[in-house]
């Protein structure tokens, strides 16, 4: 995978208090191993005991890398005292050497870090600089029938791949708001892509969200399986179809936006603490004629405005060809990449 250099965003912290409720099906696959930064326990934190590590750990706090990027309201809520939340944070950061300052070898070292997942389509990677991104969220915006939820399933499937055929061998998390989830399309895929399919289905790990506040729930409950379970890539599908119709017209819009917000904060935490791939969906209402042009509305308001790193503008073609577009591509401006959706899922296709 070519390790292309892109636009960098920068990441908004938001501190809120968490949740607590369930919201994932556990999986009956085997846990594999854990590919991200040293891991310590909490416990192992200065001035944590049990009690303490117990609280922590039903809250979601399974690692001293979770305390040590945790918002100190957020741990207030679970210890009770702001003081010691803030101490509680600064001994979880001292353990593992996250410091405010870091070197530009650091910071260059981490980028290095990024890797790739593979679409599946040579030419929509080529326009990627080399596929998905981890650390960041990708929106996939279209109209419908575009092909934003088969790309998911396809995403889904690539993230397992080994890294040679250009996977992270991880596992994907996909929380499912519209019930369009479909695992005999990732049986299909998965088939064409060389895994055992039984495999492919167990390494999916399936929320299915039935409002929006429920999907603010099952990303605060992410947190504990994403490292134990070595998942890379999360996807939300569709990230705005529940504010959109719990917070209709203009009166609701701030409020809307505001939650909107803090659930893509937490999904770019996410991302970056465990260096996953975060693929979002976003439906667009197209207008006549002006497909690429202004007139064009994403239907949950400007998400990359909001947070989304990069946005692939999805558009169709004739039959079953299917347009992409990368939204200010620092590498190829003007040009797209064409697929074809099949029974395989997304494969090359040429362009019209
Ligand atoms: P909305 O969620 O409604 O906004 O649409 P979407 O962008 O998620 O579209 P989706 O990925 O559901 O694409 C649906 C289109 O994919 C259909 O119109 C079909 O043309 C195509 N499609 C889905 N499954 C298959 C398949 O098994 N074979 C083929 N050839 N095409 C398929
Ligand atoms: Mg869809």
């Amino acid at each position: 995978m070519p390790q292309v250099k892109r636009r960098e965003k920068a990441s908004e912290e938001v501190e809120e208090p968490i949740g607590n409720e369930e919201g994932i099906e556990p999986s009956a696959a085997p846990v594999t191993t854990v590919t991200q930064p040293q891991s310590y326990d909490v416990e192992e934190i200065e001035g944590v005991g049990r009690v303490t590590a117990q609280k922590l750990r039903e809250s979601g706090y399974n690692t001293a890398l979770d305390v040590a990027y945790a918002g100190v309201k957020e741990l207030e809520e679970i210890l009770g005292s702001e003081d010691r939340a803030r101490q509680i944070i600064a001994a979880a950061q001292r353990l593992v050497g996250l410091n405010n300052f870091v070197t530009a070898l650091e910071v260059y070292e981490r980028k290095r870090n990024v890797q790739y997942i593979t679409t599946g389509v040579k030419a929509l990677d080529e326009l990627l600089g080399g596929g998905i991104e981890t650390r960041a969220i990708t929106e996939l915006a279209g109209e419908f029938g575009s092909g934003k939820t088969n790309f998911c399933h396809q995403l889904s499937v690539m993230v397992q791949l080994p890294e040679d055929k250009g996977g992270l061998k991880g596992r994907a998390l996909f929380i499912d708001t519209e019930n369009t989830f479909r695992p005999e399309r990732i049986v299909q895929i998965a088939k064409y892509r060389g895994l055992d399919p039984k495999e492919a289905l167990k390494n999916i790990f399936y929320a299915r969200a039935y409002n929006s506040d429920h999907q603010m729930l099952i990303i605060d409950e992410a947190k504990k399986i994403i490292p134990k379970e070595n998942i890379r890539l999360i996807v939300v599908d569709s990230l705005v179809a529940h504010f959109r119709s719990e917070y209709p017209g203009r009166e609701n819009l701030a409020e809307r936006q505001q939650k909107l917000n803090h659930h893509i904060a937490q999904l770019l935490k996410l991302a970056d603490i465990y260096n996953a791939a975060v693929v979002v969906t976003n439906q667009v209402i197209a207008q006549p004629d002006m497909f690429f042009g202004n007139p064009l509305k994403p239907a949950g308001g400007n998400v990359i405005a909001h947070g989304a790193t990069y946005r692939i503008w999805l558009r169709k073609g004739k039959e079953n060809i299917r347009v992409a577009r990368i939204l200010d591509s620092p590498m190829h401006p003007e040009s797209e990449a064409t697929f074809k959706i099949t029974e395989e899922g997304l494969i090359d296709g040429e362009p019209q």
